[in-house]
């Protein structure tokens, strides 16, 4: 399961550019400040790789990184919420929807969720988004290194109620890890589920 190579294959500002072979991928989505980018920089262990698709400004963009030759993790826009009057219901661009709708090689989402804070409506109205669309979908916590008692793989408060609160959404609740870019936290068990992923 470990990444021996990784390049940078290009960023497509529609759906429609993007790579066009049949290799499995995983797309990365989350809120601002989540820690993506930490984390993409963690699984391949190279410090700027994911810092070369930051595009200035709003640009909407979906970064391709090939990994072993073999698969993709796509490094997505973060949430584009509108600042809608009923905060509940989720904005997001017909672009990001449409990568999501129509990308057959989408093997899982992986939706990061900042464990250091208590659940936020915007990552629950991802999830439900995502799941209404039946859209493979793995929650990956981030930031486990702050959690405040050391409890090793016993999620806490926040976890467990992110989990109570999107069961509601599945039909069947999605498979969900504990990691830290800091410590290295989870990242072989992350490894370990994408490639059980891609074998199935
Ligand atoms: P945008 O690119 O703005 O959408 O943010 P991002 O989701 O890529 O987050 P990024 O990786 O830039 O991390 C945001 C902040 O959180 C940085 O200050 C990171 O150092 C910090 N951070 C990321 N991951 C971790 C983690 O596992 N533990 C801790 N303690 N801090 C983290
Ligand atoms: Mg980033």
């Amino acid at each position: 399961a470990q990444i021996k190579q990784v390049e940078y294959v290009k960023s497509s500002a529609r759906p429609s550019d993007c790579p066009k072979d049949d290799r499995p991928e995983f797309a990365i989505v989350g809120r601002s400040n989540v820690g993506k980018s930490s984390l993409v920089n963690a699984l391949v262990r190279k410090k700027e790789i994911a810092l070369t698709s930051k595009k200035p400004g709003k640009t909407q963009v979906i970064n391709h990184f090939l990994v072993n030759k073999s698969w993709y993790i796509v490094d997505l826009p973060g949430y584009g919420f509108a600042n809608a009057p009923d905060s509940v219901r989720m904005d997001w661009s017909a672009f990001t929807k449409g990568y999501f709708l129509k990308r057959k090689t989408l093997v899982s989402v992986l939706l990061l969720v900042d464990a250091s804070t208590p659940p936020q409506q915007i990552d629950l109205d991802c999830a439900n988004w995502l799941g209404r669309n039946d859209i493979g979908m793995t929650f990956v916590f981030t930031k486990c290194d702050k959690r405040k008692a050391k409890k090793g793989n016993q999620p806490d408060e926040n976890i467990r109620s992110f989990l109570q609160l999107t069961r509601k959404y599945y039909k069947v609740p999605p498979p969900w890890i504990m990691t830290s870019s800091v410590t290295g936290f989870g990242r072989d068990d992350l490894l370990l589920h994408m490639s059980q992923l891609r074998n199935y």
